[in-house]
């Protein structure tokens, strides 16, 4: 009986320090599986009358420390809880991973702000098949088979006889004279252009257009000059002075080529104008009367002016960019530098 009380009281004093889940279940094993079970048998060698008494108090005992285990490892759970909520705490105020986002391309952007531009003068956009016939890249634009002038464009030849890539822009011109002809027009025409070329630092195989197009029964050399100078200010600030050169397009008759005083060094003279004080920004020139006549309008009666830009060599202006390859080579380190 002794013995057993004595158990008792060991087995109690001990459960107070187990400290974690592993040292309760030892305590468990070691005294209600082990040291507490085997004094419950004890009672059969007992003699007779001293069994009851003794198998009563052995039953107290082992309800006791049931409990108490119970207890005790309730307790430990609880505090295995809130020691995971401290350690483990997930901190809901750290700033996240930032995510990645695309952005537009440097040329999209140009475009855009040319679109802008040009819808505030009164243009619309209409847009024109990449792959063209011969007869509307070249013939219809007053350069027949074997003209000198194709020259000017090499161009990229499918498969199929007289089907190609445009060169530029300008076989649209055909395109929107026939389908609105006889109204007055007035466009821009803006996509991707291609040449058969070397590719360099300053020419590219592929490349955009914005040509634009307007015509009307006064539509003259003054107008061109207005929407230019108009367009100019608006890209590139207030202050800009524009200069007209005469050149030659077959299409156009007089033609023109048109530089703007350097958005560098306003005139004076630097690097990127190549000390002339002058960028070339686009070719123009009032529409020829052969061209008029293709799209279907009477050369006597109306007159239009028309031209083309490059937005990847404004783009190259704007931000000094000093090679075209860098907008088609798809490396994220130039792509990102424009916002946006
Ligand atoms: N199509 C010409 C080019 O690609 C540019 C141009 C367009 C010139 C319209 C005059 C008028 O070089």
């Amino acid at each position: 009986m002794s013995e057993l009380e004595a158990l008792e009281q060991r087995a109690l004093a001990e459960l107070q320090v187990c400290a974690d889940e592993a040292a309760l279940r030892a305590w468990n094993t070691h005294y209600l599986k082990g040291e507490l079970d085997r004094a419950v048998k004890m009672v059969g060698s007992l003699p007779p009358a001293e069994r009851p008494i003794y198998g009563k108090r052995a039953n107290e005992v082992k309800k006791k420390l049931n409990e108490a285990y119970e207890t005790a490892a309730a307790a430990e759970k609880e505090r295995a809880l809130e020691r995971s909520l401290t350690s483990d705490a997930l901190d809901v105020t750290l700033p996240g991973r930032p995510a990645r986002r695309g952005r537009l391309h440097v040329s999209t952007q140009t475009l855009r702000s040319i679109y802008a531009i040009f819808a505030d003068l009164g243009f619309q956009i209409y847009r024109s098949s990449e792959v063209e016939d011969d007869e509307t890249n070249f013939g219809l634009l007053n350069m027949p088979e074997h003209h000198p002038a194709r020259d000017m464009w090499d161009t990229f030849h499918t498969t199929k006889p007289g089907v190609l890539l445009r060169t530029h822009t300008s076989p649209g011109q055909i395109h929107v004279m026939r389908e609105l002809c006889p109204q007055p027009i007035r466009v821009i025409l803006p996509g991707m252009c291609y040449r058969y070329e070397a590719i360099t630092m300053r020419s590219e195989i592929m490349f955009h257009q914005v040509e634009g197009l307007a015509i009307g029964e006064r539509v003259t050399m003054a107008d061109l000059k207005g929407t230019l100078i108009a367009f100019a200010r608006r890209l590139f600030g207030d202050q800009r002075k524009v200069r007209i050169r005469s050149s030659y397009f077959p299409f156009t008759e007089p033609s023109i080529e048109v530089d703007m005083d350097c958005i560098v060094c306003s005139g004076e003279g630097c690097g990127l104008c190549k000390r002339s004080g002058w960028l070339e920004i686009l070719g123009a020139g009032m529409v020829h009367p052969v061209v008029l006549r293709n799209g279907g309008y009477d050369p006597e009666r109306f007159s239009g002016f028309a031209f083309g830009m490059g937005p990847e060599r404004i783009a190259m202006l704007t931000y000094a960019i000093d090679d075209i390859r860098q907008f088609w080579s798809n490396d994220l380190r130039f792509l990102q530098q424009f916002g946006a």
